[in-house]
């Protein structure tokens, strides 16, 4: 199966729409007719006009790092599918596993922000990564299973276009450890076994499987080379527009 590589930057709450513009001038003709694999930027909110207006008709894409399920109403802080839209977002990040770990993000919050993007138009990548502990203790795919069962809850298969799943194991999330290709592909599988059972075998096939967790320039080659791993989301290594742009051209 012939799945096109998604490279997603995740830049945290890192940058200000000015420095989110200098990355994008130095970034984009760095990437300039990169066609291989998909590219897309998710800078922090206040940062997203900027930095869509300037990669506007070019082979770059912009999502969102979060998002509200309700249409509109009286939730203080939060955005909705709608606005991202609005402001030229494709993309959003779901269910990160920062969000779980320090905002309460639950299994079924990711469900249903999933739902609403879908709705939305909104092309989503959902997170889901087992901690340190759970990969000692042998429960990683338990894990992996649930997460995934229940993010992909009254979604069907021929959403599959739509969204992608990221593994991120937690453990290597900004620590510097990376998984070995063979772990993230072990555990892709997995994935992909748990995504049949809910979207059927042949959307499954096509679903987008990225891996997520200190991806460098150095490591990017071993891991993009896995036939499982059909993209990457990179945190810390995304916030330099040579290193970003050495990992899109793994
Ligand atoms: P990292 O972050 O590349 O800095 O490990 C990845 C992520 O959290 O999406």
């Amino acid at each position: 199966m012939n799945r096109k590589k998604l490279i997603a930057a995740n830049w945290k709450m890192y940058k200000t729409p000015t420095q989110a513009e200098a990355f994008v001038g130095t970034f984009l003709p760095q990437v300039y007719g990169h066609t291989r694999d998909e590219i897309v930027l998710c800078p922090p909110y206040v940062c997203i006009p900027t930095v869509a207006e300037l990669v506007r008709d070019t082979n770059v894409g912009v999502g969102a790092q979060n998002m509200f399920w309700e249409k509109e109403g009286a939730y203080t802080g939060e955005i909705s599918p709608a606005m991202l839209l609005a402001v030229g977002c494709s993309h959003v990040i779901l269910g990160h596993s920062e969000r779980r770990q320090y905002f309460g993000e639950t299994d079924d919050m990711v469900n249903r922000r999933l739902k609403a993007a879908l709705a939305a138009g909104l092309t989503a990548i959902v997170c889901i990564g087992e901690v340190l502990q759970e990969r000692e203790a042998g429960i990683t795919d338990d894990v992996l299973r649930r997460q995934c069962e229940n993010a992909l809850r009254e979604i069907s298969g021929d959403q599959v276009s739509r969204f992608t799943i990221a593994y991120e194991p937690v453990w290597a999330i900004g620590t510097g450890k990376t998984a070995t290709p063979q772990i993230a592909a072990d555990a892709h599988r997995v994935i992909r076994q748990q995504a049949a059972l809910a979207l059927g075998d042949d959307a499954a096939q096509k679903l987008r499987i990225l891996y997520g967790g200190s991806i460098k320039p150095e490591n990017v080659k071993a891991l993009m080379s896995q036939e499982e791993i059909d993209g990457g989301l990179v945190g810390g290594a995304s916030l330099d527009p040579a290193s970003f742009a050495a990992i899109v051209k793994w």
